[in-house]
């Protein structure tokens, strides 16, 4: 039975796919108050909704690109629901439900019940109620993980914090219990729970007598103030005593083994933040849905986290052994564990930073430029509940804190690149000279720190970024004075990713209209060295089928260019082929790939724009 559950697991995956949620910058401005949890503006779901895109990458893998639709859903989060629904605990488990990872049916009657519930977390609450909090998951980690074994004696303890702020009872218990009965008790040395503020009622007193006889310690502190997560989390930190701290969200459900490979790695390699691999909890059905391992955290223009398909470079490093934990440009910042004494000295947080947003970037970017390693353990699964929106708010406006965030990151870790950044997202400028961080420059110094050229090379070779060896700025069409852009997504919008295409300019900067190439010299024939055409998202120009696609970058040579400096085209290396605008029968607009001819279809001028 449990066999078959596994391998109907499997089967989904590979039906399925590879999925990249992007989150989109949120443009919503409510006026309740709260946080969200990193990972939540990235929500991963299986199924192919209408505001997401898709396409087959260069591996044949399916990729899904979708967006953050928060402006789509009507805020405020709850407006209809009563105190008195807002505080009933409704948590009534049913033993067979959702066993083995498997989703929960609603019936056809209860639906318009578990829609009205479902606008107080963002999530099916009338599902996650008829959950047991022990319920049982498959075992997904790979053979090669499961075969390893660990000296329980030889490992450190961890302190596992949680943070939290009016969260269901059944998700945020469900976390705890699956953390107790998958994680060896000579290594779980205690739980915090930190309370951010929460005012329903069963998260007070009913929490309090729940977890006193649970065979673990667990410690509960609250903040009377909303703090957000940076200041929650440093809260549990000064609190804990554990070797390890261990950070989870409030909705999560830990797989068997989870904790050994993160301990182990900490324990060999006492400077680095491990993350597990992280699932997915449908925020509809609760099914268990793994996720493709073959993903990494990164980051877009904008200093937003993205998860990016692995490139050839990583693979190429993780094909020595696939369970060795790998290389993290940057984490998705909700599940990490880090060594108590290195997360002391690395400088924890920076507590300016306000709610949540960019702490996971600034502490990503901190950590590799002094010194330690941000990394994923492929071996050790935690299942999470992705949100396709966020339940909650923010306090004076959702950009005026992510922005300050992410101006401070840029501002002490980005060197000249933080220019780049500033020129890119308008908001942030206008935010920076309001913010001091001397003492975050001064931690830098004292820590003797890479600068970001660094990082950016060392790190994340296959970044996009642009560089003082790579062309920025735009691609002009010669004959139509027209830019290439690359798609747009999202605005609620159906659109499907791929299709470059011709329109006019834009005097200010604009990121889809933006490229680097990364060729950087021109030989002696006029023609540049092969080289990538890149955008944000990882994006790279691609030809399929006489279409030019912007793909997601892969390092493989079918996505190289050149730039021929005496026709002015731009040839793709494998096909000899050049990019030229469409021609009838095709839809005027697009860009496409033909033979070369030297027709003013495929001239094209590269604009270079000014970063720094
Ligand atoms: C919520 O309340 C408003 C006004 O009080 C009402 O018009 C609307 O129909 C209600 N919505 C739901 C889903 O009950
Ligand atoms: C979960 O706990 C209940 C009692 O609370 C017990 O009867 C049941 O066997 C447990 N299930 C598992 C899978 O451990
Ligand atoms: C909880 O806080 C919200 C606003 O933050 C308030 O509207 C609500 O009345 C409070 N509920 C309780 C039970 O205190
Ligand atoms: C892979 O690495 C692990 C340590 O993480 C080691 O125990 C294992 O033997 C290695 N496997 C192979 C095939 O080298
Ligand atoms: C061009 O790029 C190659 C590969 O990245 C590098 O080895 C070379 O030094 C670069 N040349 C210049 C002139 O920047």
């Amino acid at each position: 039975m449990r066999f078959i559950k596994c391998v109907k697991l499997l089967v989904a995956v590979v039906v399925s796919l590879f999925i990249l949620w992007l989150a989109n910058k949120p443009r919503n401005t409510h006026d309740d108050s709260g946080w969200d949890l990193k990972n939540d503006d990235v929500a991963i779901p299986i199924k192919f909704g209408k505001n997401q895109r898709e396409y087959i990458d260069s591996r044949g893998i399916h990729v899904v690109v979708g967006r953050y639709v928060g402006d789509s859903l009507p805020g405020p989060s709850h407006p209809n629901l009563t105190e008195e629904v807002l505080n009933q605990n409704n948590f009534n488990p049913i033993p067979s439900q959702g066993e083995w990872g498997e989703p929960v049916a609603i019936l056809p009657h209860e639906h318009s019940k578990s829609q009205s519930l479902y606008r107080i977390h963002r999530f099916n609450l009338l599902a996650s109620d008829r959950i047991p909090l022990n319920r049982t998951l498959p075992d997904i980690r790979k053979p090669q993980c499961k075969a390893l074994s660990y000296n329980i004696n030889e490992l450190p303890t961890t302190s596992v914090i949680i943070v939290f702020h009016n969260e269901a009872w059944s998700t945020l218990l469900r976390t705890v219990h699956s953390v107790i009965n998958r994680s060896p008790p000579k290594l779980l040395w205690e739980i915090i729970l930190v309370d951010d503020a929460s005012n329903r009622t069963f998260l007070k007193k009913p929490l309090e007598d729940h977890v006193s006889v649970l065979p673990t310690t667990i410690i509960v502190l609250r903040s009377e103030k909303r703090i957000g997560l940076v200041r929650a989390r440093l809260m549990g930190a000064r609190e804990a005593t554990g070797d390890v701290l261990t950070f989870l969200d409030a909705h999560c459900e830990t797989t068997d083994g989870w904790l050994q490979p993160l301990l182990y790695r900490i324990k060999t390699n006492p400077n680095v933040a491990v993350c597990p691999i992280i699932d997915i909890i449908s925020d509809d059905t609760f099914a268990l849905l793994r996720s493709f391992e073959l993903h990494h955290g990164g980051m877009s223009w904008n200093l937003h986290f993205r998860w990016f398909g692995a490139s050839e470079t990583l693979m190429a490093e993780r094909r020595g052994n696939m369970s060795i934990p790998f290389r993290t440009p940057v984490m998705a910042g909700g599940l990490f564990a880090i060594g108590r004494d290195y997360f002391q000295e690395i400088g924890t947080y920076d507590d300016q930073m306000d709610i949540w947003g960019g702490e996971n970037i600034e502490m990503s970017l901190r950590i590799w430029q002094c010194g330690g390693r941000v990394e994923t353990s492929p071996c050790s699964h935690v299942a999470h509940v992705f949100r396709k929106s966020s339940p909650y708010t923010f306090p004076g406006g959702v950009n005026q804190i992510l922005y300050s965030n992410l101006a401070r990151a840029a501002l002490v870790w980005m060197d000249e690149w933080k220019e780049f950044f500033f020129k890119m997202n308008p908001e942030a400028n206008r935010l920076r000279d309001a913010q001091s961080i001397r003492s975050r420059l001064s931690l830098r110094s004292r820590l003797k720190c890479n600068d970001f050229n660094w990082y950016l090379k060392n790190v994340w070779p296959e970044n996009f970024f642009p560089g003082p060896d790579r062309f920025f700025g735009k691609i002009i069409h010669r004959a139509t004075g027209k830019c290439l852009e690359r798609p747009l997504g999202g605005g609620g919008v159906s659109q499907p990713i791929g299709r470059l295409k011709l329109v006019p300019c834009v005097q200010q900067w604009f990121d889809a209209h933006l490229w680097v190439a990364t060729w950087n010299s021109t030989r002696k024939d006029g023609r540049t060295l092969p080289g990538y055409l890149m955008s944000d998202e990882s994006l790279c120009v691609d030809h399929l089928d006489g279409e030019a696609r912007a793909m997601a970058c892969s390092g493989f040579s079918k996505q190289l260019w050149h730039h021929n400096l005496r026709t002015n085209a731009i040839v793709h290396g494998n096909s000899g082929l050049c990019l030229s605008i469409s021609r009838p029968p095709e839809t005027p607009g697009e860009v496409s790939v033909h033979s070369c001819d030297g027709s003013s279809e495929q001239q094209w001028t590269l604009q270079p724009e000014k970063w720094s």
